[in-house]
């Protein structure tokens, strides 16, 4: 195993109480998490709904800081930054989200949400933008003519595949994917899943991919951390089976998942 790229040391987040129960023995979304991810390696994260998955996405990627904690990427203390450097940062972990309607804009081409951000990040030239932004496409396989259309012209594999292709223009070293396929039909959770695992060959990504069905996300990734009320409460080692779990929750997150995604809608 190579040196860790990424070292996430006992972050935490607790949210802010919304309505009538402010200071109520709150519980965090989020407890102390620690784990390591290695250059090309798929790391499997898996828990049942409202285990923290989202929160530890998010405060991974720095969409939000944790309360405590530290996360190290290639060697820099992500945390200990000033807003203004953490903004170039947060290029190199991009995050993939369940909902693909949800992350586009309507009213934006396809071409120009790729195209603006290699340009924000200064990883393309006005003048490369087009041929760049049709290399992204083909790279998760959609026709460069796609480039020219809004986002109602696609199925929701699709829409998934310009929100990885978005994720790829800012020339990420991790994505992180959030439930990613929990969203669409079965008859294409699968064509997206080996797409993130060609990606992850091809480009030498780290992945971050959760889920909720253990069955699945051990099949994709050797490694698997069991999330449940915000901790990692089990690891499944690279060399380890499912069928060992130590956890009465992980046999029974096993056991409870039916073939494939037919729950979230
Ligand atoms: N923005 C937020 N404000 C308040 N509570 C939140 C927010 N986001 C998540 N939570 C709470 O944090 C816990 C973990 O949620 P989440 O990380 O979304 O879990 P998962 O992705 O595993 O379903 C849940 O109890 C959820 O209600
Ligand atoms: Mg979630």
């Amino acid at each position: 195993m190579s040196e860790p790229i990424l070292r996430v040391e006992g972050i935490s987040k607790t949210y802010a109480p919304r309505g009538l129960f402010k200071g109520a023995g709150l519980r965090p979304a989020l407890a102390s998490a620690s784990f390591e991810l290695s250059k090309g390696e798929i790391l499997g994260v898996v828990g049942e709904s409202g285990s923290g998955k989202t929160t530890l996405a998010r405060c991974v990627a720095l969409l939000e800081r944790p309360d405590a904690g530290r996360i190290v990427f290639k060697g820099e203390e992500l945390t200990a930054l000033s807003e203004g450097v953490l903004r170039k940062r947060r290029r190199g972990i991009q995050t993939v989200f369940q909902d693909p309607y949800a992350s586009l804009n309507p009213r934006q081409k396809i071409g120009d949400v790729l195209g603006e951000v290699m340009l924000v990040h200064g990883l393309a030239t006005r003048e490369a933008l087009r041929d760049r932004v049709a290399a992204l496409l083909d790279q998760v396989g959609l026709p460069a003519t796609a480039a020219d259309a809004y986002p109602k012209a696609f199925s929701g594999g699709q829409r998934q595949r310009i929100c990885i292709a978005r994720a790829l223009a800012a020339q990420p070293d991790i994505l992180i994917a959030d439930e990613p396929v929990s969203s669409l039909d079965v008859s294409v959770q699968a064509q997206v899943i080996n797409l993130i695992l060609d990606l992850r060959d091809r480009l030498g990504l780290s992945v971050i991919f959760i889920g909720h069905d253990l069955q699945l996300i051990d099949f994709i990734a050797p490694r698997v951390l069991v999330m449940l009320n915000g901790e990692i409460v089990e690891t499944i080692p690279a060399d380890g089976s499912i069928a060992d779990a130590r956890h009465e929750y992980t046999r029974a997150l096993m056991q409870a998942v039916p073939k494939l995604e037919t729950i979230t809608g």
